[in-house]
């Protein structure tokens, strides 16, 4: 097989893995005619988020990020947003998810997943650089990497990067494929990430949750003698 098909075969299962699911990704060789017709290969949005809820159990990931109404949860590279409607409805009322991704086009889609739910205020879109996390400091109490920090060119930069974004005690997950773990948990670790608990309930996936690791303190210098009091003119 040519260099050229390989990545045009790549670039498509990229394209079905992140904004939807495979069936709707097909590629339509030629435009449509005539009045418009049910199409039976297309499935619905409802059945498409039920089965990715199926395959990708959602409530394990919000259990890990330990989502509660008033929340503050950053969703980076949220794609269409299948996992961010389960962050939303944790995080509400009073909370906020801010789903990041490189690509504007996929975010646009979140709206008609969270419209129904009256969830769209809860959530806000942000585009990022690929290299920046682009979440402020000290703001999240939960910063969530789905099936997404494997497209990071420096891993462990761009978790050091974003370790600041999270409250004292805030939680990273890191969800993938089994044959992303390794990588990912060396990268947390070289970024100054404790692994606190890791599920591996999810066929072929894992769920890491990790802290920022306690900050090394230096030691106080102790006086090297005790201070002598200076004696007291007679
Ligand atoms: C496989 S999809 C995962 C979507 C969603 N998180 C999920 O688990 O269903 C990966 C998404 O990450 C986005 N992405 C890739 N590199 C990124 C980066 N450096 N920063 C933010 N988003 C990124 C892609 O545009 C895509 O929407």
């Amino acid at each position: 097989m040519r260099l050229s098909t390989l990545s045009l075969l790549a670039a498509l299962a990229l394209a079905s893995a992140c904004k939807g699911d495979p069936a709707q990704a097909r590629v339509e060789d030629k435009p449509p005619t005539g009045p418009a017709r049910p199409d039976p290969g297309r499935i619905s949005p409802s059945d498409e988020q039920a089965r990715f809820d199926r395959e990708r159990h959602p409530e394990l990931i919000v259990k890990a990020l330990g989502l509660t109404p008033g929340a503050i949860v950053a969703d980076v590279g949220a794609g269409t947003g299948l996992l961010t409607i389960h962050l939303a409805r944790a995080v509400a009322p009073g909370g906020r998810v801010v789903a990041t991704d490189v690509d504007g086009a996929v975010l646009d889609m979140l709206e008609s997943r969270l419209a129904p739910e009256h969830l769209v205020d809860v959530v806000e879109r942000r585009v990022v650089s690929a290299d920046l996390p682009g979440l402020e400091a000290g703001r999240y109490d939960a910063i969530l990497l789905a099936q997404v920090d494997h497209y990071f060119s420096d891993p462990a930069a761009w978790l050091r990067a974003a370790a600041p974004a999270l409250k004292a005690n805030g939680r990273l997950v890191i969800e993938n494929r089994t044959y992303h773990r390794e990588p990912a948990l060396a990268a947390a670790a070289a970024a100054g990430f404790r692994l606190v608990t890791e599920s591996t309930e999810v066929p072929g996936e894992f769920i890491a949750t990790f802290q920022v690791a306690a900050p090394v303190t230096p030691p106080t210098k102790t006086p090297d003698k005790p201070a002598v009091k200076p004696k007291e003119a007679p």
